[in-house]
């Protein structure tokens, strides 16, 4: 299969313009003002699977944003890849601290990335990335290097929590039964150190709303005598860590699996230069529960985080006024065992119970999700592995992601099928941030390793019914 390298090098610049078209979409799923840009970014999918060799391509209809359903099935003795991927982004904002603007992809090179990487919303996460999978695809189909079936199913809502997802898959299994499913949107360590992610982190989200008086208060008039909203509020979320950054809320921890001490020196072999995670940062110092390193902070500890908090005067100059209510939004990353909906529970209860009777509060669940790890004895692993290990020439690290990919869970609890994380971006490319961008480097690594993967699984499935 050396022909792919060939494959890239004689349609690379196509490979990216056409990425750079969908870039182009702003298909931001949390705004329903881009409902437009999201019927046109799932058209430019679906149209693209139909070019890369589908033989069958559905715009499939959901309570919410389409899902593109495309399959070719070359014989059905043979196994089937199921490829999930999304093609909904993050909102662009704070869009003042981008250096190009989001939707105008441009190739800049950086220090990661001396090739260039795409500079757009939406590059690494996940258009990039589930475009390699099209491209792929069109590689093997048109040069008869297609060992097996493969079916497609990419959505346009995973930034917000895949609900219509949740509602197709369990009335779609026949259509999307497969061997394997393979995913490209998380990360790997380094360009020169290939990694596997073999675990996510659960979520669960939710607002929380704080009312104190009736009306915003004069707050020399008021001010001392009546709870105030924000000070309340601010103690509340203090109060969710202590001093060795446990989170206190009763039971939090109760199915939290502890890893043996040889799985976590086994963790601990993974290349990680604190120094250089701090330099990336621009800060001092880590922070994190006590007793944990950081690889384990973010992979294996749950956590709890306020993303964001509102309330009072944020006008110019001052205004003296004790707001009648306060807010914030509060992630809580999970690990496997935790039962999202049972912390939400938890947390509800929790935070009810620490508010003093001066105010009244409200906590509204958001979304969220179930963990997720995988074994790395199974032949969809070990086909991932030798894919990288043919076309890095190293043999990829299993590592845990403090990401979430809620749905994955539920692929295996309704599909009974494993899923494959291959990703190829990095940390530094930004995701959810300014200027994310995905290294081109990246891109093309990943159109020429996927091809690998399904040779070797469709090898391995071989041998193994034997
Ligand atoms: N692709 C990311 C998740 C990810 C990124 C996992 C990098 C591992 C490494 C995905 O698009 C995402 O952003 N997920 C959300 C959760 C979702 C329910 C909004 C997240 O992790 O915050
Ligand atoms: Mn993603
Ligand atoms: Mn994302």
């Amino acid at each position: 299969m050396n022909t792919i390298k060939a494959y890239i090098k004689d349609n690379k610049n196509r490979f990216i313009d056409e990425l750079i078209e969908l870039l182009k979409i702003p298909s931001i799923s949390a705004d329903a003002a881009f409902n437009k840009e999201i019927l046109l970014s799932a058209d430019f999918v679906k149209k693209s699977l139909e070019k890369a060799g589908c033989d069958k391509v559905e715009l499939c209809d959901t309570p919410g944003n389409p899902i593109i359903y495309g399959e070719k099935i070359i014989d059905k003795n043979l196994p089937t890849v199921l490829v999930y991927g999304h093609y909904d982004v993050q909102p662009a904002d704070p869009i003042e601290l981008w250096t190009s603007p989001p939707f105008e992809p441009v190739i800049k090179k950086t220090e990661i990335h001396p090739e260039g990487a795409i500079f757009a919303r939406g590059s690494c996460d996940d258009k990039g990335q589930m475009y390699m999978h099209v491209k792929a695809l069109e590689y093997m189909t048109s040069t008869g290097n297609l060992p097996c079936n493969v079916k497609f199913m990419i959505e346009g809502e995973e930034e917000v929590g895949s609900e219509s997802l949740s509602w197709f898959v369990p009335r779609n299994k026949e259509k999307l039964a497969n061997d394997v499913i393979l995913i490209s949107d998380t990360g790997m360590i380094a360009n020169d150190i290939p990694s596997i992610t073999t675990g996510l982190r659960g979520l669960s989200y939710v607002e929380v709303e704080i009312t104190g008086p009736n009306r915003d208060l004069h707050s020399g008039l008021y001010g001392g005598a009546v709870a105030n909203p924000i000070n309340i509020l601010t103690k509340m979320i203090a109060s969710l860590h202590d001093e060795n950054n446990h989170i206190t809320i009763p039971g939090f921890y109760d199915n939290v699996e502890e890893l043996s001490t040889e799985e976590r020196s086994e963790m601990a072999k993974a290349p990680f230069s604190l120094e250089d995670y701090k330099a990336a940062l621009a800060i001092d110092d880590v922070y994190g529960e006590n007793g944990f390193t950081t690889n384990e902070r973010n992979a294996i500890r749950p956590t709890l985080d306020v993303n964001g908090i509102w309330g009072g005067y944020i006008g110019e100059g001052a205004k003296t006024v004790i707001a009648s209510k306060a807010y914030a939004k509060i992630s809580m990353r999970l690990v496997p065992n935790q039962d999202w909906k049972e912390i939400t529970k938890l947390f509800k209860k929790h935070f009810e119970s620490i508010a003093p009777k001066s105010v009244k509060v409200k906590v509204t669940p958001h979304h969220g999700g179930q963990g997720y790890v995988t074994p790395i004895d199974n032949i969809g692993y070990k086909s991932a592995s030798k894919a990288y290990q043919t076309t890095f020439n190293k043999t990829p690290i299993p590592q845990r992601s403090g990401g979430s990919i809620p749905i994955v869970a539920l692929f295996e609890q309704e599909l009974k099928s494993k899923t494959i994380l291959m990703g190829f971006g990095l940390n530094s490319d930004a995701i959810h941030s300014p200027d994310e961008h995905f290294g081109v480097w990246n891109y093309l690594k990943g159109i020429e390793t996927i091809p690998y993967f399904y040779q070797y699984f469709t090898e391995l499935s071989s041998t193994e019914n034997q």
